[in-house]
């Protein structure tokens, strides 16, 4: 066991995204996997001297990167997802201008409302039509968002088509007859009856738009002249690292990889995927998840390999132990897990290669259980990167979990925490 400090109080309340909902410029996408950018503060709070230059594998919407810039701190960020990577990218952009930004608002106004739209698409559900039982949009509200969208890419000036882009994605989930629940979507209990139209697509976008995109427009100000959106790219990290980043070059890495709880990023944002056209078929999905890391079971991993590691190899044996006398909803769980310690192994050779001496990790996640047996994810992955050449300063216990219903009977709760490591 490694040392466990409480963080209970410090982390608690900001290690949600939750709190980035009421933030200038962090609520223009209402996140839900992410943390907060107190978070990110709290750890700058910690170093010695602002003089650092950052790494974030997992970017997700962008908070790590984007409030670095905030403080002046430069950040190289990698993200797979063609969603988050442009809402991180809309986030970061410095030189929005409100005239011009009213100008293109005005312009997609006049232009939405005779704009010639056909409801085609390669996705069965996507949109309401004849001999269907269920769909994600009603024909009306889908006329409103192909509206919308294709007003939107024909402004030609590409910070506003962006950030237009991110403004309509961010209210689908709501005009759609979909949920997030959990790690998938779900139907809405009212869906059939809840009777949504065209204008009201552009009220909600309007909305969005006025009372929050244009207020945070207008109070842009920035103090230092570090642009993070230029280190961003939409990559997968196992690749993209070693190639974009310099040996020796990096002194911190704030980041929360995806949990192993089986959840997969391209299925909680497939409405946004599908609409606004960043996954075309479904083989595009297919590709897509391919190239995330292996925390879910939505592909059939065909890779043996292992990492050579006594905690997981025990849990490994557990598990499969315990496999067999449950029923499993996947037969890929195990496997999941296995390969999910190998990127995470992955994850810790290349950065240990990039980061200077005593540059510092802070790696933000959970532990997990399967087949009621725990997977200590905070010590698999501690141990992991201990065998990489990092030292393992403490595990900061920041909250507890619940456990899915399967998993109570052995396993209560489970911690999330942030391992702190130094080269
Ligand atoms: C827990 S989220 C990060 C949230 C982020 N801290 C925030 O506040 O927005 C993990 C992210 O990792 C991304 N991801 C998954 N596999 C990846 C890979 N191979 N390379 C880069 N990013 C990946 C997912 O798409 C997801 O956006």
């Amino acid at each position: 066991m490694y040392k466990h400090t409480d963080y209970y109080k410090t982390y608690g309340r900001i290690m949600q995204f939750n709190k980035n909902k009421k933030e200038p410029i962090h609520r223009w996408y209402p996140f839900v996997e992410g943390y907060s950018r107190e978070f990110i503060q709290s750890i700058v709070a910690e170093m010695e001297s602002t003089d650092l230059m950052c790494l974030e594998p997992f970017s997700g919407s962008g908070t790590t990167a984007l409030e670095l810039q905030n403080c002046g701190i430069p950040c190289f960020s990698f993200e797979v997802n063609p969603l988050m990577y442009l809402i991180a990218r809309v986030k970061m952009e410095r030189t929005y201008d409100l005239n011009k930004f009213d100008y293109w608002y005005d312009y997609i106004v006049r232009e939405r409302k005779n704009a010639n739209v056909q409801l085609i698409t390669e996705f069965n559900t996507l949109y309401q039509g004849d001999g269907k039982k269920k769909w994600n949009y009603d024909e009306s509200v889908a006329v409103g968002v192909e509206k919308l969208k294709s007003v939107i890419e024909t402004i030609p000036e590409e910070i506003y088509r962006e950030l237009y882009k991110v403004a309509l994605a961010s209210i689908l989930l709501e005009v759609s007859n979909l949920y997030r629940n959990g790690k998938c979507l779900s139907y809405k209990r009212d869906w059939k009856e809840k009777k949504l139209t065209e204008e009201d697509v552009f009220t909600k976008f309007d909305d969005k738009i006025k009372k929050e995109i244009r207020v945070d427009i207008s109070n842009l100000g920035y103090t230092t002249n570090v642009n993070n959106k230029i280190r961003l790219y939409n990559e997968d990290s196992r690749i993209g690292i070693e190639k974009k980043i310099a040996d020796n070059s990096i002194d911190l890495v704030i980041t929360s990889p995806p949990y192993l709880n089986s959840r997969d990023y391209t299925d909680t944002y497939m409405l946004e995927l599908k609409t606004l056209g960043f996954t075309k078929n479904y083989n595009e999905i297919k590709m897509l998840r391919e190239k995330t890391l292996r925390s879910h079971v939505q592909i059939k991993w065909k890779d043996q390999s292992s990492v050579n590691n006594k905690l997981l190899y025990n849990t490994l044996n557990e598990l499969e132990q315990a496999s067999k006398d449950t029923e499993a909803w996947n037969e890929s769980i195990i496997d999941m897990i296995r390969l999910y310690f190998v990127d995470m192994q992955n994850i810790f050779k290349v950065l240990y290669r990039k980061m200077k001496v005593r540059g510092r990790v802070y790696f933000n996640v959970s532990n997990s259980a399967y087949f009621n047996v725990l997977i200590n994810t905070l010590e698999i992955c501690a141990s992991i990167a201990e065998n990489e050449g990092f030292k393992v300063l403490e595990i900061r216990d920041a909250r507890n979990l619940k456990t899915s219903p399967q998993q109570k009977e052995k396993v209560e709760k489970l911690l999330e925490g942030v391992i702190v490591l130094e080269r």
